[in-house]
């Protein structure tokens, strides 16, 4: 008979008290954070659903494979295990380490690119964008229109537009495209997955073009699971041989160890060129660390190591895919807007369609990020209008769901306090800025609610000038 609670596939051998705090504490914290969450003690946080990257638990298997850890500075055996645990699964020639996902972004933009060029992805995540502009190119978004609608059901929002790319392509010429990207899953995107169907037309027409195609595999193991459970013809197949497989369509991938390597620091970059490889590690040394540690410590390279293979373990993903459609699927039943159907790693609450009476340019997603920790102690964070300023298609609140952290019951207590401030979102009032730094500006703003009747109360003494 199947089973239909969602237990932890894991027993708890150590534990951490989490920190309560009254209503009435949580608005003055919130009052001395300038209402942006980021500003929060973590120790403020009941529930901190900032993000699952680095924030994930170790298993019993990881924390052991710590001890081992060969600290050599130079041909450390950590790094054997680190590239051969990894090669197992993407078959890549190189295999690089860097300290997380945004310095193999560095690396491989930085070499790759310059001035004029173009670089195709279904959606950039922030920091691939942002390394992709800083060496002067472009970064375009190509994923499917269905992708762009929160409510659309569509069973792979992640994939790429294909008639867009060849179009593309044809338009700057392939010269000017050095490689086009995937983002598995699609965490800009509501964390929604790529189909195999898709990554093969990808590169197809790479393969066409003689254009390098790259997976960001931050998450790979959970679209691979979702591969399983929704592509025909592959319901037999394990996450493994469908990650497998897809990495093969690929010649290369970037990665942050800290979402599917299951550990709190790490990354690396991969690619079947030699010429290429040779660059990256002369680059690697100059700025990250000798290619057999790469800014990291042996003990880091030994849980990466473990932790990629646990990622791929059914047990987990199955637990791990259906607690977080859980959480989304609860709250949706009662009415509350969320990106359709539920990510893998993240709930996305569509805060314009929760809030229509707050304009984008107060910040629905902020203020609605703002009444759940009011209300719950519970953190978020706002993907919209503060963090794009007018390029926001959305403004979206993500609830990201670190991996064996929370138990079912933390999750069910996410539901109440998502329920009780949907049954009150009447009142909730919209922000305004009143401190913003020149970029990123989403991580130091100061801000308050906007007119007399403030949802919290007293009033928040201004910041800096503005910008
Ligand atoms: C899709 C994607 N790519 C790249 C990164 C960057 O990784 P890191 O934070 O390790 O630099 C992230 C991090 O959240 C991500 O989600």
């Amino acid at each position: 008979m199947p089973v239909k609670t969602i237990i932890e596939p894991f027993r708890i051998k150590s534990v951490e008290p989490l920190h309560w705090t009254t209503r009435q504490e949580r608005q003055g914290l919130l009052e001395s954070a300038h209402y942006n969450l980021f500003l929060l003690r973590a120790d403020d946080v009941l529930i901190d659903l900032l993000t699952d990257s680095g924030t994930g638990a170790m298993s019993t298997a990881q924390w052991a494979a710590v001890m081992q850890g060969d600290e050599s500075y130079a041909g450390s055996r950590s790094f054997d295990r680190f590239r051969e645990s990894i090669q197992d699964i993407c078959g890549y020639t190189h295999v690089i380490p860097t300290h997380q996902g945004r310095a193999a972004e560095r690396i491989l933009f930085g070499i790759t690119c310059k001035t004029g060029d173009v670089v195709p992805n279904n959606t950039h995540f922030d920091t691939t964008r942002a390394n992709v502009e800083f060496v002067g190119a472009e970064a375009v978004d190509l994923v499917i229109p269905e992708g762009r609608q929160p409510a659309s059901m569509h069973p792979f929002k992640g994939n790429m537009d294909v008639a867009a790319l060849e179009s593309l392509i044809e338009r700057v010429g392939r010269e000017h495209i050095p490689l086009v990207m995937l983002t598995v899953t699609n965490n800009s995107g509501g964390g929604q997955p790529v189909s195999m169907e898709n990554v093969g037309q990808v590169s197809a027409v790479c393969k066409r073009h003689r254009i390098p195609l790259y997976f960001d595999a931050c998450r790979f193991a959970e679209n691979a699971w979702f591969i399983k459970l929704r592509e025909p013809g592959y319901s037999s197949r394990t996450p493994k041989t469908i990650a497998q497989e897809m990495f093969r369509l690929g010649d290369g991938c970037t990665m942050s160890a800290k979402k599917d390597g299951m550990a709190n620091i790490g990354g690396f970059l991969c690619t079947n060129d030699d010429l290429l490889a040779q660059q990256e590690k002369d680059l690697l040394i100059l700025t990250e660390g000798y290619p057999t540690y790469g800014g990291l410590a042996g003990r880091d390279l030994e849980a990466i190591a473990v932790g990629i293979q646990e990622a791929l373990e059914e047990d987990y993903l199955r637990y791990r895919i259906a607690s977080t459609a859980y959480l989304g699927t609860h709250v949706a039943s009662k009415g509350v807007p969320i990106v359709q159907p539920p990510g893998g790693h993240a709930i996305y609450l569509d805060a314009r369609a929760f809030l229509p009476h707050v304009p984008a340019e107060q910040f629905p997603g902020i203020a609605l990020a703002c009444e759940l920790y009011l209300e719950g102690g519970v953190r978020s964070v706002e993907i919209g209008s503060l963090m794009f300023g007018a390029a926001a298609q959305m403004d979206l609140v993500r609830l990201a769901i670190p991996r064996r952290v929370y138990t079912q019951s933390h999750i069910d207590y996410v539901v109440e306090v998502i329920l009780d401030v949907w049954a009150n979102r009447e009142n909730i009032r919209g922000m305004r800025i009143n401190y913003q730094a020149p970029f990123l500006r989403h991580f130091t703003a100061h801000l308050e609610p906007v007119g007399t009747e403030l949802a919290y109360r007293l009033p928040v003494p201004p910041g800096p000038a503005g910008i």
